[in-house]
């Protein structure tokens, strides 16, 4: 017999915890109609489809990102590793909107990419689905992922990822987790 009981969380997924599902943080910078850049943290991230390929990312309609997006039709998603994290957390209170961060043109989109993110996914705007109370999620064609050469120059898998600077997580308010260590399971692959 049996002793596993699974025991309901809230519907209201602030209240998670543990957070069954964890969201990788990256930081979307954008561009308003007239030229003006912002950054935000966001964490509710995915693949969506392997043909474009596409991404997708929540966000609240009225905030600059969603806005923005809507404005231009490009986007950029930057993945910043675990070193940046206290910064991100910070960033939406910081007057300065890019916390001391820099950045440099993006290659296919006039939106700039941040020099201090090893990663980033150039896109153009895909479509925006509305959801109730203000929420949006967007999706975006990736036109260019850009990623720092360093990440691309062990052989061993593993370190590569060591360079990417361990990507991490948003489990709930006030906690984050960066990726752990890569490791092997098999040559089949996945999908
Ligand atoms: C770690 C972290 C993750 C966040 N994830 C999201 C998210 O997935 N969606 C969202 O709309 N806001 C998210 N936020 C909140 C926004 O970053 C914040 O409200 C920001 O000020 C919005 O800026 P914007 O108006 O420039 O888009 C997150 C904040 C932090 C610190």
């Amino acid at each position: 017999m049996s002793d596993l009981v699974f025991r309901a969380l809230s519907l209201d997924k602030w209240q998670w915890s543990p957070s069954p599902l964890p969201g990788q943080v990256v930081l979307v910078t954008s561009r308003d109609e007239h030229g003006v850049i912002d950054v935000a943290p966001k964490s509710w991230v995915t693949m969506a489809a392997g043909s474009g390929p596409t991404v997708g990312f929540g966000c609240t309609r009225e905030h600059r990102t969603a806005k923005n997006v809507e404005a231009t039709g490009e986007f950029v998603i930057n993945l910043p590793g675990v070193d940046l994290a206290e910064t991100v957390w910070s960033m939406p209170d910081v007057p300065d909107r890019l916390a001391g961060l820099t950045t440099l043109p993006g290659t296919t989109v006039d939106v700039p990419v941040l020099r201090e993110c090893p990663a980033h996914l150039e896109c153009a705007l895909d479509r925006i689905v509305e959801f109730s109370h203000g929420e949006v999620f967007i999706f975006g064609t990736v036109r260019r992922v850009g990623v720092d050469q360093r990440c691309l120059e062990p052989d061993a898998v593993g370190e590569r990822y060591d360079r990417l600077g361990h990507p991490f997580f948003f489990l709930e308010s006030g906690w984050l987790a960066p990726l752990g260590q890569a490791f092997p399971v098999s040559d089949r692959p996945a999908g």
